[in-house]
């Protein structure tokens, strides 16, 4: 018996070592948390609370080199001009990266993506999995190019008007709406 407890307690502990290890806080502050695995090329950012505070600067981060990238957003309520400041310094010349904005999103202001040289660059997969007011401004996807773009609303949250001026300037090879019946 005891020697299968010592078992079990080993077993405990060597998990429970893995999880802090696999734990890699690489952003935090009041209204956020980003955690960086594979050596930034995962990586799973939280907005902490519903805040108007949209400014993340990336340039904190050590520049890395992959061709692939994906984050996670969860619950992020705003995106703006400054959500993705300095993120051209930090993520050098991907050919791809998908974004997945999980839950939250009321809004979305112009110009969420820039420099668009940058940007226009990489193959972009964005899609967002049960946006709630889903407001979207003028401009606000302008200038990119997206390999697909994706709302899942599998919540069912009130319907939302489709601001196709978000849009504007902005190639888009597919778009899949998903679960939505109110639009
Ligand atoms: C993140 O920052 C907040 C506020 O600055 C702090 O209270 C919290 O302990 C930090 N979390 C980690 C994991 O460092
Ligand atoms: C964000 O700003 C709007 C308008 O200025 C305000 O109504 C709302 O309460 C603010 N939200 C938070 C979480 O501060
Ligand atoms: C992470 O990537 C950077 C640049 O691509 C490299 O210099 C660094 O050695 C890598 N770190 C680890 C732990 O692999
Ligand atoms: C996201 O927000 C929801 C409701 O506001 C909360 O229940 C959930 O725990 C949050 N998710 C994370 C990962 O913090
Ligand atoms: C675009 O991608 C090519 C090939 O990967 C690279 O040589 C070039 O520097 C990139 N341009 C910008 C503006 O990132
Ligand atoms: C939509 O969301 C549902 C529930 O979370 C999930 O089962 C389904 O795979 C999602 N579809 C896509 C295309 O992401």
């Amino acid at each position: 018996m005891v020697r299968f407890k010592y078992i079990f307690y080993t077993i405990h502990l060597i998990l429970i070592t893995n999880l802090i290890k696999s734990q890699t806080i690489c952003l935090n502050n009041s209204f956020i948390t980003c955690d960086c695995k594979d050596n930034q090329s995962s990586v799973t950012c939280i907005e902490n609370s519903p805040s108007n505070n949209t400014f993340i600067d990336w340039s904190t981060l050590s520049p890395s080199t992959h061709p692939y990238y994906k984050f996670y957003f969860i619950n992020f309520t705003r995106l703006t001009s400054f959500t993705f400041t300095k993120f051209s310094l930090t993520f050098l010349s991907p050919e791809q990266i998908d974004f997945s904005f999980i839950n939250g999103i009321d809004e979305i202001a112009s110009d969420i993506f820039y420099p668009w040289e940058y940007f226009r660059n990489i193959s972009v997969r964005i899609e967002f999995q049960s946006p709630r007011n889903f407001r979207l401004a003028d401009n606000a996807f302008s200038g990119m190019k997206y390999q697909e773009f994706l709302i899942n609303n599998t919540i069912h949250h009130p319907s939302y008007n489709f601001n196709l001026k978000a849009f504007n300037q902005a190639i888009v090879n597919g778009i899949n709406i998903e679960n939505s019946n109110k639009i």
